[in-house]
């Protein structure tokens, strides 16, 4: 069957636009399950994560965001957006250069320097704050077919997985920030929601 992931198939932006649930939604302090059934739906699943991750926009988003408890996440830190006004005058957002990824229960090996990068977040919309992270990561999971594979990454691609990883641990970014640094961000966060 072919999917939308097919190494040999050019992705095409479509599917359905999902829920995104935000901080402090109690399914994105659940620890995720492991998936062991890749049937269909599964890809439908995925399919229409990228599409919301796309649409968003954002570079990562896993399962439990969308209110699924499952380890699952899609990345693309490739993808180029640009706003530009159609023929009829309206404003129209054109994509290139999709690079979808997609992480099936993952399980990390983070390793090199700590780093600080900057992050952000669709469950935290609007924050964004430096993070210590380890500089590299070497990833075990499986495709969406269910086949093991491996990848090394560094960079933004190696904050991208960690950051995205932590959501099936149930964990935040604002989580790993200093206490005072934390309650602050919270509480900026909840006041800006609530109004
Ligand atoms: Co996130």
């Amino acid at each position: 069957m072919e999917t939308v992931l097919e190494s040999n198939k050019e992705y095409t932006l479509e599917g359905e636009r999902l829920k995104i649930f935000t901080f402090p939604s109690p399914i994105l302090k659940k620890k995720a399950k492991e998936v062991d059934v890749f049937d269909e739906e599964l890809q439908e699943l995925v399919k229409n994560m990228l599409y919301t991750m796309y649409l968003s926009p954002g570079i990562g988003l896993a399962a439990p965001q969308i209110g699924l408890s499952k380890r699952i996440f899609v990345i693309d830190t490739q993808y180029k957006r640009n706003k530009k006004i159609n023929a009829e005058g309206n404003e129209e957002i054109e994509y290139s250069h999709f690079s979808p990824m997609v992480f099936i229960n993952p399980v990390l090996e983070t390793y090199g320097e700590i780093i600080n990068w900057e992050e952000g977040c669709l469950s935290v919309p609007g924050v964004y704050e430096e993070v210590k992270r380890k500089e590299f990561v070497k990833v075990r999971y499986q495709d969406i077919h269910g086949k093991p594979q491996v990848i090394e990454a560094k960079e933004l691609l190696s904050i991208c997985i960690q950051h995205e990883n932590d959501h099936l641990d149930g964990i935040i970014f604002i989580e790993k920030l200093s206490l005072i640094k934390r309650n602050l961000v919270t509480k900026k966060f909840l006041k800006k929601k609530k109004s």
